[in-house]
């Protein structure tokens, strides 16, 4: 009863010029008592945030980090709730409640002042959704909490490390252990970072932010570059990021290889004098809203944010950050360090041994962060880094037989078991960290940039690398090379700043009406994929580069929708116009999942700097099993502008995973998106012989096994060989094919396939009520609780009337098919304890689709998840 005596309504207006007047530091949350919930307002649609949390009975407990107009709202639990969790609560009936008058049918009743205030409410959330915390899965990893001692100087002192040592005044210990630093072994693989600091260039004044497990302050090694004011403990909720559980070591030796001071404790970090500081995220239960704040932590003074981390390695999770946690990312790259953009480094993934690829990940196959790989000692490939499209460089990590050597938790403590992936991105980090000292103004862009302009290649010899249309050489491992800090940053210091991003992202192609009208629901039309694959075209022209301001093009993402039985048994190759191959998916032995990919994002690299005119080909293949279905893709490119005045400011859209997509993104976010989940350490999925298994450089990362028995180990030209057969099947054959595959597959096979489906849907949806669900099944029906679900699509029925005009372009965004109330209402049921799967989706279907020809914008409405579409 006490803690109800400050649900006082003016306390909201406390905190919210609070948080205008004071630097930023986060509520303690109290989930016992409370539960909480994000709510993203949208002030032109007329309401204000107290009407809206006013009508839902939540009260405003603060800005979701730094992102505007997204807020923690929490209401307190019922006392009889906090016992046992009854159905009943008071959030979700309002939000009913409201639902229901706002989408009354005005073909019963007239409309009245009720249903009017109540849409404006509604169309004033833009995204509501229950914010459960989770426990991290704590699995057993003995190797990590075994630290072994401290090594020693070696006995036989380099001469390169003791001379440089001398003449750059260096006492660390263990500096001459620093092989990432001075490789006596290897010279040629290095870091190469002493000749910059010869030059003075040590990193000063850049902030670097560990979000990781904590940051051990209190060691002499990191404590005079710690930077308390940027750091935070959003695990325990207190300003310091203090290692607390035994394994809480990850963050501090990554800090090492960035920070370590110059003095006589362990080694030195690459920037010796930047500042670190500590946002401790994966040390416990976590919400997607404190994910996101974490990410802007201190975003104005904070340059990067080094990320070792992200959804399991284990060669079977497709896993994307959600709506709210790419809003922060994207904030991060447009209003960060001073509108120059945080840099987001993330380390490629520790599963390569599982098949996993970081293209499955969706943090690291993002445009935003540079994605590190690891090489070890010897300069070879350690078998546990991810390869994939969408990896920028490598940097040094474990391997070979030696691991990376830095400071530890404990005063004076030091590691030299340190090693994955994950000790390859602060490596990076590093790196910038001491551009970023020189040259300040870099953008995010520029970086990236820079990386693909001074990485270097190695292991020339090794089959993984493959020629780029700009005469340069990618490889799935190593992306462009190992990153060289003294050509990053000499190259860094000449450098001319690159003209603002520009994309063009053409409409979903459609593949024999392929559709996937909202997130929950079947994926319709396509065509069987056959033995030797399918392929689509999409051509692009100099007028619709013009057309968008674009000059070139940097990134390439695709889309795909794909149902398969197998989903590990497809593979997606992007062919350019000039012959270029990425490989977007390969076949991944261990992912049996069966939901296929429903508007999953791949992004590669590949193209960087290539001519994009002419015609891009996809290749969809599987292993001949002829269990699968391609519905459609859809190409986006990202590169620079033509005239940089014309730049325009992205807004993240939500509805991309839906086929049809619109044409352009709208300025209308309606996210859809699970709430939380768990954050492996990256440590988990790194093998115990990481240190000792020898690398290697000799192997392509994806087999090198033609994808069908008709493909040509040579790129063929677009309008050659069985390319154009495919092409031609599909696009000329139609019937043909559609004939087919009634015979082969509906007849047979879809009968099988329907009804596998319901019991999978029916066996997710009973297993709604188990709390502690791996992170494979968090994202899509899986979540704590259907009634959440309910939630977040955020608008009732509206029937699509005169209203479009008088109140913008809000109100379209507000409509949805009518199917998905009723499947709404199923989900009401399963939660009271019986399983139920929606019975009709045929005329479901037919309905979105009449609804889909008629008025096209509808499917922007039906809020749905981009996490869905990654769903596993
Ligand atoms: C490493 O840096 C030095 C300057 O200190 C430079 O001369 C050398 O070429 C660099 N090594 C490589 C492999 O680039
Ligand atoms: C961030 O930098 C600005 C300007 O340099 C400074 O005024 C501000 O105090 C800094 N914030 C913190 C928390 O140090
Ligand atoms: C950068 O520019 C300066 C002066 O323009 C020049 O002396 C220097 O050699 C350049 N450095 C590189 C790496 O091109
Ligand atoms: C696809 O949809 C359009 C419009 O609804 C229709 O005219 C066309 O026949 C359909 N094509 C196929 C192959 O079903
Ligand atoms: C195709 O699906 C059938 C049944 O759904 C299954 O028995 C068969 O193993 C699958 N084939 C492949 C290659 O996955």
């Amino acid at each position: 009863m006490r803690l109800c005596l400050f649900h006082l309504p003016w306390l909201l207006l406390f905190l919210l010029v609070a948080e205008l007047t004071c630097s930023y530091s986060p509520e303690k949350r109290s989930y016992l008592t409370h539960d909480y919930f994000v709510l993203e307002h949208n002030p032109a649609a007329g309401a204000s945030l107290d009407e809206c949390a006013g009508e839902l009975g939540v009260e405003v407990e603060e800005q979701v980090g730094e992102i505007r107009n997204l807020w923690l709202v929490r209401s307190a639990k019922a006392m009889s709730r906090i016992r046992a969790r009854s159905t009943e609560d008071s959030v979700h009936t309002r939000y009913e409640s409201l639902r229901t008058r706002a989408a009354t049918s005005n073909s019963f009743w007239v409309r009245s002042h009720h249903q009017r205030s109540a849409r404006r409410i509604l169309s004033s959330i833009n995204y509501f959704e229950e914010q459960v915390p989770r426990r991290r899965n704590k699995r057993d990893d003995a190797h990590i909490q075994r630290a072994p001692p401290p090594t020693t100087p070696a006995d036989q002192t380099p001469d390169a490390s003791t001379s440089v040592a001398a003449h750059l005044g260096i006492s660390d210990p263990l500096f001459t252990s620093q092989w990432h630093i001075i490789n006596p072994d290897y010279p040629e693989h290095m870091m190469n970072v002493t000749g910059l600091w010869e030059m003075g260039i040590t990193g000063r004044g850049v902030i670097t932010s560990l979000v990781d497990d904590g940051l051990d302050y209190n060691n002499r090694d990191l404590a005079e570059n710690f930077d308390a004011a940027h750091s935070y403990d959003f695990n325990d909720h207190t300003d310091l990021p203090t290692p607390v559980l035994a394994d809480d070591r990850h963050g501090t030796r990554c800090a090492g290889q960035i920070g370590a001071v110059k003095n006589d404790v362990c080694g030195v970090g690459l920037a010796y004098e930047s500042k670190i500081a500590g946002v401790r995220i994966l040390s416990g239960p976590i919400t997607d809203v404190d994910e996101a704040a974490a990410l802007n932590y201190g975003f104005h003074n904070v340059s990067i944010y080094s990320c070792s981390w992200g959804p399991p390695d284990d060669g079977k999770s497709m896993e994307a950050p959600s709506y709210i946690i790419q809003k922060a990312v994207v904030n991060g790259i447009q209003n960060g360090r001073g509108g120059k953009g945080s840099i987001f480094v993330f380390a490629s993934g520790n599963g390569a041994m599982f098949g996993d690829q970081c293209n499955f990940d969706g943090y690291t196959n993002s445009i935003y962060s540079v994605t590190v790989a690891a090489v070890d000692y010897k300069g070879l490939h350690p078998y546990y880094s991810e390869a994939c499209a969408a990896n920028m460089v490598v940097a040094y990590s474990s391997g070979s037989g030696k691991s990376i050597v830095t400071s530890d938790v404990g005063d004076g403590k030091c590691s030299n078991s340190h090693g994955g992936t994950s000790a390859a991105a602060p490596n990076a980090a590093g790196v910038f960290a001491l551009a970023l000292s020189v040259r300040p103004d870099l953008s995010w862009r520029d970086i990236q940039h820079l990386c693909v302009r001074t990485a270097e290649k190695i292991n020339p010899e090794d089959p993984d690398w493959e020629r780029t249309a700009t005469g340069g050489s990618f490889s799935y491992k190593y992306g462009y090379g190992q990153l060289n800090a003294y050509a990053f940053v000499t190259a860094a210091q000449n450098w001319s700043l690159v003209k603002p991003q520009a994309w063009f992202h053409p409409s979903a192609i459609q593949i024999n009406n392929g559709s996937l009208l909202d997130e929950e629901g079947e994926m319709t039309g396509g065509v069987p994929i056959i033995r030797g694959g399918i392929s689509s075209t999409f051509t692009v022209t100099q007028e619709m580069m013009e057309q968008h301001n674009l000059e070139d093009i940097e990134h390439v993402t695709v889309r795909v929708w794909i149902s398969h039985t197998k989903r590990g048994d497809v593979e997606v190759e992007l062919f350019s116009p000039n012959g270029i191959r990425s490989v977007l998916a390969a076949p991944r032995s261990q992912d049996f999942d069966n939901t296929g990919f429903r508007g999953w994002r791949f992004m590669s690299i590949k193209h960087w700097g290539e001519n994009p005119l002419g015609q891009w080909t996809i290749k969809v293949s599987d292993q001949e099993g002829q269990n699968g279905t391609f519905h459609g893709w859809r190409l986006m490119f990202w590169g620079s502008t033509i005239d940089a005045s014309k730049a325009k400011t992205y807004v993240l859209p939500n509805d991309e995973h839906l086929l049809p997509s619109l044409e352009e993104p709208e300025s209308i976010d309606i996210p859809t998106s699970p709430i939380t989940k768990i954050l492996p350490k990256p440590t988990l999925g790194l093998p115990d012989d990481h240190e000792s298994a020898e690398g290697e450089a000799n192997r392509p990362a994806f087999s090198g096994k033609p994808t069908g028995s008709a493909i040509p180990t040579m790129t063929p030209t677009p309008d050659e060989g069985w390319f154009s057969d495919m092409s031609n099947l599909v696009y000329s054959s139609r019937w043909f094919f559609v004939a087919l595959s009634v015979v082969l597959l509906f007849g047979i096979g879809a009968g099988v396939f329907f009804w596998r489906r319901r019991v999978r849907r029916r066996a997710a949806y009973s297993s709604l009520a188990v709390e502690d669900v791996a992170m494979t099944s968090v994202t899509g029906t899986v979540r704590p609780g259907v009634r959440a679900k309910e939630l977040y699509d955020a608008f009732g029925e509206v029937s699509d009337d005169e209203d479009v005009d008088e109140e913008g372009p809000m109100l379209e965004a507000s409509r949805r098919p009518e199917i998905h109330s009723g499947f709404l209402d199923d989900d009401e049921e399963s939660a009271e304890g019986t399983p139920r799967y929606r019975d009709d989706p045929e005329a479901g279907d037919d309905e979105q689709r009449h609804l889909t020809a008629e008025v096209r914008p509808d499917s922007a409405g039906s809020g749905s998840s981009w996490d869905h579409a990654s769903q596993a």
